[in-house]
């Protein structure tokens, strides 16, 4: 695993971006993995400027997200589809049928996810996968626990990760229990995986991935595994 440390969350986002906009520069057709959280904001913020000021073309991209929540309505403002429109579909040229969440919305949940699964091996598997983390370490939604799954699935939300993203909604009680998330093996089956960890936060997750264990109770160390990871942190996040 490659280490880069950046002074802050600005020049995380900033290389972050580089590396999104070098993939896409190399392979206009490339296959993104895409995160929400408020990790990732700034690297789309980034990613927006360069197709604004420098050209860079999402024409032949395809994206596939992470996770959404379930069950959610892609219109409400809560869901993961309005935060992926919000800070970067509606500012680039992706076309909209290159664009793909699990459907949150979709009555029967377990075909989705087999669906969802099939659809990234039919586009060819993601060139480029972005992660952030959770504050107790987990990917997408893979929580910690005595088993993790392969495959995409519904996942039922620990009350760690519920209280972390209760700040998005207006009560705790809003935020909904379940989610359906890429599972272990569809994040590793990308080629290249860049995670991007910012704020002190995050300091425990990142030095259980930093130590070179693995183990199911912090999901994101089974990244060392994979021959092609980099880890893109701040100093808060370093630092503690
Ligand atoms: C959510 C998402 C994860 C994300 C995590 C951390 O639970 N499912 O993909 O990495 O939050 O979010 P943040 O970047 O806001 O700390």
């Amino acid at each position: 695993m490659r280490l880069i440390t950046c002074e802050n969350y600005d020049e995380m986002s900033k290389i972050a971006a580089y590396m999104v906009a070098g993939q896409i520069v190399l392979k206009p057709n490339c296959v993104l993995g895409f995160a929400t959280g408020s990790t990732p904001e700034g690297m789309y913020a980034e990613l927006a400027n360069m197709h604004k000021s420098s050209y860079l073309d999402f024409a032949e991209v395809k994206t596939f997200n992470l996770d959404e929540y379930y069950p959610i309505d892609r219109a409400n403002d809560q869901s993961y589809y309005y935060f992926m429109n919000h800070h970067l579909f509606s500012k680039v040229n992706l076309k909209p049928e290159n664009v793909n969440l699990p459907n949150g919305a979709a009555k029967d949940a377990a075909a989705e996810c087999v669906a969802y699964d099939k659809k990234i091996e039919d586009c060819g598997g993601i060139d480029l996968q972005i992660l952030g983390i959770g504050n107790n370490g987990h990917i997408a939604f893979n929580e910690p626990g005595e088993e993790l799954t392969a495959g995409t699935s519904m996942v039922t939300l620990t009350d760690d990760t519920i209280k972390a993203n209760s700040r998005f909604f207006a009560s705790e009680a809003d935020v909904p229990k379940h989610a359906l998330s890429s599972g272990m093996a569809t994040i590793m089956k990308a080629r290249q995986i860049i995670i991007m960890i910012s704020g002190k936060n995050k300091n425990t997750p990142l030095k259980k991935l930093l130590s070179g264990k693995i183990t199911c109770s912090v999901p994101a160390t089974m990244l060392n595994m994979h021959p092609n990871v980099t880890i893109i942190a701040d100093k808060d996040a370093i630092n503690g």
